[in-house]
């Protein structure tokens, strides 16, 4: 729908910066958008607007005023943007941090013993955290085995690990490597029918970017974002806790607010650039759909988004005109399969014959701007068990086009023909 709309997709890419120039190497394609996406230029004016501002918070004067009521919208447009009707959001140092926060509050604040659980799809943001509070607290943490055929973890899985004793689960929503997304819903059913009471933290840093996230319907405790990924900026995490979980004990200034999450003064910009992103989907959900509810046409965005990259998807794995997909390349390997349903943005890949580090640096050549993964303690959790020391991720986003993709696969198809040499 996006790139059907008379001039939509045109109007989608003005409203970002260095969309197809990198003003460090010149024009490229941008298919790095897993490790941060494009930046609004909206984004961009509210942070230079706000770090100008010299004022603080909780003064009796009109620039303060102005501030608190930035971050009482920003706060506002948080709960809409992840459908949430109670609990609390917050702004902490980045999505690790965030997911440490809620993980470590959950794990102190549920009844002593039992055990915590999570998968081997996470990201060691949300597992390592999981690890150090399940010491810290005396539990087992149990890792939930993904699937490394499907690149996903399933609410099955799920199932047979959990006990009615289990006290704090992590789910991750869509994995940075694979690119699958979970049936969050699916899993925390599957949690809370053995463990109704047990604190559900998901880590949606990865999905966020590509649909609508509804918290009450997934029915989590908390769920964390990484605005950078989402077309803000770095410099902050966003965090949305439920109010059981908001009422567990956690760092506060004595005799402060009990169900304040934040510590400290806050960068007011922080909150002006969410509201920023939400605003953005707005305006794209409202060229999508009549609706003029402002959720409705958060998920109407959703939707268009998720069309659009699904299309693009279809187009990367199984070809486009004349030209063919990854999937039927030789010697391309796909990291977690070639499924498109489920897929959010993300292929991960290795050609046989061509290190992954000259594949980046091909595809570079080329004007494509993708990134190696390497089997350390980022990604070593899905490509340890496959036996791969790297692999390289191609990531796209709603503003990216059938032509960009086309071009990807043409590079690609000089690729193999160079690594088919090599082997040969
Ligand atoms: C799924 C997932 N979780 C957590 C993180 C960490 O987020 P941050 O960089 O904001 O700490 C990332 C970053 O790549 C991620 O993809």
């Amino acid at each position: 729908m996006i790139a059907e709309t008379p001039c939509l997709m045109d109007a989608v890419r003005s409203r970002f910066a260095h969309v197809e120039t990198c003003p460090f190497e010149g024009p490229r394609i941008f298919f790095e958008n897993a490790g941060g996406a494009l930046r609004l230029k909206s984004v961009i004016e509210s942070s230079a607007a706000y770090a100008g501002y010299p004022d603080n918070q909780g003064r009796d004067n009109p620039a303060s005023q102005a501030l608190m009521e930035t971050i009482a919208r920003g706060k506002a447009d948080m709960a809409l943007f992840l459908n949430a009707s109670g609990g609390q959001c917050f702004v902490g140092e980045s999505g690790t941090e965030v997911l440490f926060r809620l993980v470590r509050t959950a794990a102190f604040g549920a009844s002593a013993g039992g055990q915590m659980i999570g998968s081997t799809l996470e990201h060691p943001a949300s597992a390592s955290a999981m690890a150090r509070w399940a010491e810290a607290t005396g539990r087992p943490h149990i890792r939930v085995a993904h699937d490394n055929a499907t690149g996903t973890v399933t609410a099955k899985a799920y199932r047979a690990a959990v006990t009615p004793d289990t006290r704090v689960a992590t789910i991750v929503h869509t994995s940075p490597v694979t690119g699958m997304s979970v049936d969050v819903a699916a899993v925390a059913a599957a949690i809370r029918e053995s463990a109704p009471e047990c604190f559900i933290i998901v880590d949606g840093i990865q999905h966020a970017s590509h649909g609508a996230v509804d918290v009450a319907a997934i029915g989590a405790d908390g769920y964390a974002l990484s605005p950078y990924k989402m077309f803000s900026r770095h410099g902050y995490g966003v965090g949305w806790a439920s109010d059981r979980l908001t009422a567990c004990p956690k760092e506060q200034i004595v005799n402060g607010p009990a169900a304040n999450w934040e510590m400290g003064t806050r960068d007011t910009g922080a909150y002006a650039t969410f509201s920023d992103v939400v605003e953005y989907l707005e305006w794209l959900g409202a060229r999508v759909s009549d609706s003029t509810d402002r959720r409705a046409r958060l998920e109407a965005a959703g939707q268009a988004i998720r069309a659009h990259e699904e299309h693009l998807m279809r187009a990367m794995l199984q070809g486009v005109g004349n030209l063919p997909g990854l999937a039927d390349m030789p010697g391309v390997q796909l990291i977690g399969g070639a499924a498109i349903e489920g897929r959010e943005g993300v292929v991960s890949l290795r050609l046989a014959g061509m290190a992954s580090a000259d594949l980046v640096q091909h595809l570079r050549d080329n004007g494509i701007r993708v990134h190696i993964r390497k089997n350390d303690h980022y990604c070593g959790n899905i490509l340890d068990p496959l036996g791969f020391e790297d692999c390289i991720r191609v990531s796209v986003c709603h503003y990216n086009t059938e032509d960009e993709v086309r071009r990807f696969l043409s590079a690609m198809t000089q690729a193999v023909a160079k690594a088919q040499q090599g082997v040969d």
